[in-house]
Formats: C-alpha cells, structure tokens, sequence
C-alpha cells in the first residue's frame, strides 16, 4: 500500500478534497491529509481525518508529537504529493520555495511525484505571474492537472479555473502510484 500526502488549500474547491481522501482511503492507500490555514475557512479537518482515518495536519503547532516534524516525516514517506485543489496563492509558494505553512514547508522537503490540480478564477489563472509559476513548476517536473477547460465558476463567471473532476484526480493519482 502507497502513501498518498494530500495537499489542500484555501479554495472554494477544497470540499472536493475529502472526495478525494474517501476514495484513494477506500482502495487501500494511507493517505495523509496537510491543509493550508486558509484550506480550512472551507473544509473541516474533522470531515478530512475521518475520511482519511488520519489526523489532518494544517499548522505547525500540530507538529509537537515526535522529534521529527511531521512536514518532514510525511515528505519522507510520501509515494506521491497530490494538491487538491492548488490556489494560486500555494502554486506562486511552490514555484519561489516560499514556506510559510505546513504544505509549503512539506513541498519543499518532498522528492516524491507531485501532482498538482489547480482551481481557480479564469483570470487568476490567466495572469502572468501564475503562467510564470506554471512554467517554472512545470520545468521543475511538477505535473500540472487542470483546470477544466470550460465551465461555471463559483464566483459567477464562465471559464478555464474550475478543479478538474474528481474521477480525473483519483485516475491521475493512481496511475503515479
Ligand atoms: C470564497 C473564496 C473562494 C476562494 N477561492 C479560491 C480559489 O478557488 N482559488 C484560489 O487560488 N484562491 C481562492 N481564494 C483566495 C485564497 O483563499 C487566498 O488566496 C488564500 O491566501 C490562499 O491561501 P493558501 O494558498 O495558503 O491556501 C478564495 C477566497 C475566498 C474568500
């Protein structure tokens, strides 16, 4: 059985997420759920560990319990980090090797495939520091899923930025493992 690390950050999306954990923990993979703070404004860590059967960890106060932090412990024993959903806001983070919180922090520390599915406003998506950031994540060998390529956004907008379906996310995630 593989370690799935699943990264999940401040977006309207991220309820999808415990989608996610549900599935890859019902095929018989630990799966490991690291929220951003922001990640938790919309989904509970409740929802996420008792789906992922794993305490969620989404600060570094959460860290206390061993003499190794558990940002490094879990990179260590990741087989694939998968964001579901990537703001633009942890994507600019993971392109510049900023870690302000547990996820980027873990992102760093990380030698294991990651997936990242990015969800967001069209325009967001759109603008040139986050094609910046795409480019250089995608050079770094980062594979980039999404967004979907049409469709309603929560804010009220039609666009590219909306979180590509679940069945696509857990397909991708399984096929690296
Ligand atoms: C209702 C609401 C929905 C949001 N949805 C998104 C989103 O889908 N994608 C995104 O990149 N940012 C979104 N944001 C903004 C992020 O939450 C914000 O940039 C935050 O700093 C992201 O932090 P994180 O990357 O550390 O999780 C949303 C904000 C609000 C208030």
């Amino acid at each position: 059985m593989a370690t799935v690390v699943l990264g999940i950050c401040g977006s309207i999306a991220a309820y999808k997420a415990a989608d996610v954990a549900s599935r890859l923990t019902k095929t018989g993979h630990q799966v490991h759920c690291v929220c951003t703070p922001n990640a938790l404004r919309f989904v509970s860590p409740l929802t996420l560990m008792t789906l992922s059967r794993h305490p969620v960890v989404s600060s570094f106060e959460d860290e206390s319990t061993d003499w190794v932090p558990t940002h490094i412990a879990l990179a260590r024993e990741a087989d694939v980090l998968a964001v579901v959903p990537a703001s633009a806001h942890s994507m600019a983070c993971f392109a510049h090797g900023l870690a302000p919180n547990v996820l980027t922090s873990l992102y760093l520390a990380n030698r294991a495939p990651v997936l990242i599915f990015p969800a967001m406003n069209s325009f967001m998506w759109d603008h040139p520091a986050t094609q910046q950031n795409v480019q250089t994540l995608l050079k770094r060998g980062d594979r980039i899923i999404g967004p979907a390529e049409d469709g309603e956004l929560a804010c009220g907008s039609c666009g590219k930025g909306r979180l590509v379906d679940v069945d696509v996310i857990v397909s991708h995630i399984l096929q690296v493992l």
